[in-house]
């Protein structure tokens, strides 16, 4: 999955890779990214468990969320293409962020979701999560579009992308009907300067 020197330095972030264990983590100003444990599966339900995170994400993202919940959600996405990584604190997951590499036409771009516990909202921590996997994903790949769709009333992730660089490329009309409301998604893109 990632080619290159085991260690190096993103935006003065410490990347370290474990090629043995084809493992990576990332060291930012307060918190790590790594890959997801089955023993995660606790800090995840507790974290995961809130409904105005639930509110702003696909409806594969349950709420109220079960312990049930996380073992098959770590279970299916332990061994997987994309790169799906926690978000640490004091050793606790809380919260996730991804990138989806697209299939077909589209293989040259990316998804890029995320989802942080309340208790750390408002910190800068997503916006850093966010650069850093933007920057590790257009140094290591052929990636050269990454894309992030919010729903109209999400503010914070609308200005979180903007912190991070992406800018509002479309609005998806009536694209999203979430808890019975339809809504436009609002499309967000950045593009690699390869
Ligand atoms: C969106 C989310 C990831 C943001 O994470 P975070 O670590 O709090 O983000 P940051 O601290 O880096 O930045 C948040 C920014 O949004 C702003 N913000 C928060 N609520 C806002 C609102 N209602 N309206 C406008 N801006 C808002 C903050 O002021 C901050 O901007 P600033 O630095 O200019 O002040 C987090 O709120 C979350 O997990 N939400 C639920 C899940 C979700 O929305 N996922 C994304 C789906 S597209």
């Amino acid at each position: 999955m990632f080619i290159g020197n085991p260690k190096i330095s993103i935006h003065e972030l410490q990347v370290i890779v474990d090629n043995k264990n084809e493992t990576m983590e990332f060291h930012l100003s307060n918190c790590k990214l790594r890959p997801w444990q089955q023993s995660d599966a606790e800090n995840l339900t507790k974290h995961a468990n809130n409904k105005k995170i639930a509110d702003c994400l696909r409806d594969g993202f349950p709420h109220p969320y079960t312990i049930n919940d996380a073992k098959n959600w770590l279970k299916n996405n332990l061994t997987n293409k994309n790169l799906l990584l926690a978000i640490v604190v004091n050793n606790e997951a809380v919260g996730g962020i991804g990138i989806i590499y697209q299939s077909d036409v589209y293989r040259r771009g990316a998804e890029i979701g995320y989802w942080l516990s309340e208790k750390y909202w408002g910190q800068g921590m997503m916006t850093e999560a966010i650069k850093t996997l933007v920057q590790h994903t257009f140094n290591n790949t052929d990636i050269i579009r990454i894309h992030a769709g919010t729903f109209e009333s999400n503010r914070a992730s609308a200005r979180v992308l903007e912190k991070a660089g992406f800018e509002l490329e479309s609005i998806h009309k009536k694209a999203i009907f979430k808890n019975g409301i339809l809504m436009d998604e609002h499309l967000y893109v950045i593009f690699s300067t390869k």
